[in-house]
């Protein structure tokens, strides 16, 4: 094995790769270029934020693997059975039944309730006052993904979905959760006061209402619903049998996660330089108000400009920096270097969407790049490639859209400050640092 040149790990060097992975990543591309090996413990983590390279990660399916294995870390949160713990068969079969519903979410129907909701919520705020634009869009965002997920619109159970959702997000990303999962004797439900116990009580929630509405999908059967849930129900698993009450369970967990909290920072970023960058406000207002009085979803997704503002936030701060990780099974060579099973990689998005030669002054937001020309799947990836590519793009983009569209065409925001925000890790992904605090100025 030759492995790529690398930095020495030095605890300096783990904490800033901790606390500013964008930075920690410009400093090794300017080191080491589009190829270089970090190790952790003993074993090789190679980053590559080449395309060619990239090509191999994502194609090269029997030398390298989307191991399930090396993201177990996460189970106690999103399910041993959820897509990332998965992998082979098990995992290209479960996608497949995830994305079918998925696919079909670009209706009319839909994008009306992404506008409605998006209204409501910013409905709520008061006039002259400021406000997160980062929570406030996990708010739209969460209600976003109910239809697909659960084929709810509206009503009881809906706001009993809501609420617990929002509920187990925040308590996911809270200290207490992560107190419980680093000391052993922690992880014990001392009732619903203790910080596991909590965790636990919300599980048991979300069992309950998951199996009302598991009963309801058995005891009648309607081939018009096409949300995740009613394919699970009626689904098989790799071996023929009907699927099993925690394989359908543990699938929602990072369903909800992906949905809520990366299209909220991907949302957040772009009205972060909407507003920050003289002109684009502008263009997008012109853009969308040649679309006369009734803002038709179709129509909105279609508008050249809405589409290059949402791709040039997708590439200037993706919102996670690096593909999940890949392992090398059997020896392959990429990019000259011979790497050796065990190694594992992992793709730079943030890093192959910096470089000068694809994107010239890449730190410049500037969507007309994405007008001028056409970027591979390689070249441009928000939402990664391969085996593990992000099954909520489709939603995810027309949500962006439709959500950016509503905001811009009905409110007048700006800026509660002129300094340049940074993004901050918060799970997988990379919101602004500030959250965004934002102003609403009033109704447009
Ligand atoms: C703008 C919004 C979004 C972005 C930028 C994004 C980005 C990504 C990226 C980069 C990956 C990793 C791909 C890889 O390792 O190659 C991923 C995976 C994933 N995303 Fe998204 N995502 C978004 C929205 C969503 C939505 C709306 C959902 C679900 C409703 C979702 C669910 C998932 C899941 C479950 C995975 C893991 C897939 C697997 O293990 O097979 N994401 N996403």
């Amino acid at each position: 094995m030759n492995l790529p040149d690398g930095p020495k790990t030095s605890p300096r060097l783990l904490n800033q790769f901790e606390t500013d992975p964008l930075a920690f990543m410009d400093t090794m591309g300017d080191r080491y270029g589009d190829i270089f090996t970090i190790m952790a413990d003993s074993i090789p983590l190679v980053i590559i934020s080449n395309p060619e390279g990239m090509k191999q990660i994502f194609t090269n399916a029997k030398e390298i693997t989307a191991s399930g294995k090396l993201n177990q870390g996460g189970e106690s949160v999103v399910g041993k059975y959820g897509l990332l713990a998965l992998d082979g068969l098990r995992h290209r079969n479960r996608r497949k039944l995830l994305m079918s519903p998925m696919r079909e979410t670009q209706t009319q129907e839909y994008g009306r309730h992404i506008c409605r909701v998006t209204e409501k919520v910013m409905n709520q705020l008061t006039i002259g006052k400021s406000f997160l634009a980062y929570p406030t869009m996990q708010k739209i965002t969460l209600e976003v993904v109910l239809p697909s997920l659960f084929g709810l619109h509206q009503g009881e159970r809906y706001e009993q979905f809501r609420q617990l959702f929002s509920n187990l997000i925040s308590y996911a990303r809270s200290r207490w959760l992560d107190i419980s999962l680093s000391y052993p004797f922690l992880k014990k439900d001392l009732g619903r006061w203790s910080p596991w116990g909590y965790w636990l009580h919300l599980q048991r929630q979300f069992d309950s209402l998951l199996h009302i509405e598991i009963e309801e999908r058995h005891q009648q059967v309607n081939p018009l619903r096409s949300d995740v849930l009613s394919e699970l129900v009626l689904a098989c698993d790799e071996m023929g049998q009907p699927m099993t009450y925690e394989y359908i369970r543990d699938l929602f967990p990072s369903l909800l996660f992906g949905g809520q909290d990366a299209s909220a920072t991907a949302i957040s970023w772009s009205l972060y330089w909407i507003h920050s960058v003289p002109g684009i406000r502008d263009r997008l207002l012109e853009e969308l108000d040649s679309l006369g009085e009734s803002l038709e979803p179709a129509k909105i997704i279609a508008l050249p400009y809405l589409n290059a503002v949402c791709n040039e936030s997708l590439r200037i701060y993706p919102t996670q920096v690096v593909t999940f990780p890949r392992l090398v099974e059997s020896p392959i060579e990429v990019m000259d270097y011979k790497l050796d099973p065990g190694t594992v990689v992992r793709g730079c998005i943030y890093l192959t969407h910096q470089r000068e030669d694809l994107y010239p002054q890449p730190k410049q937001f500037r969507p007309e790049r994405f007008l001028e020309k056409e970027y591979s799947p390689y070249e441009f990836l928000p939402f990664g490639g391969g085996a593990r590519r992000c099954p909520g793009e489709l939603l995810a983009l027309f949500e962006m859209k439709l959500v950016l569209a509503t905001i811009l065409s009905r409110y007048q925001l700006a800026l509660a400050h002129k300094r340049v925000e940074k993004p901050k890790a918060r799970g997988v992904n990379y919101p602004p640092a500030s959250g965004l605090k934002m102003v609403m100025l009033g109704s447009r």
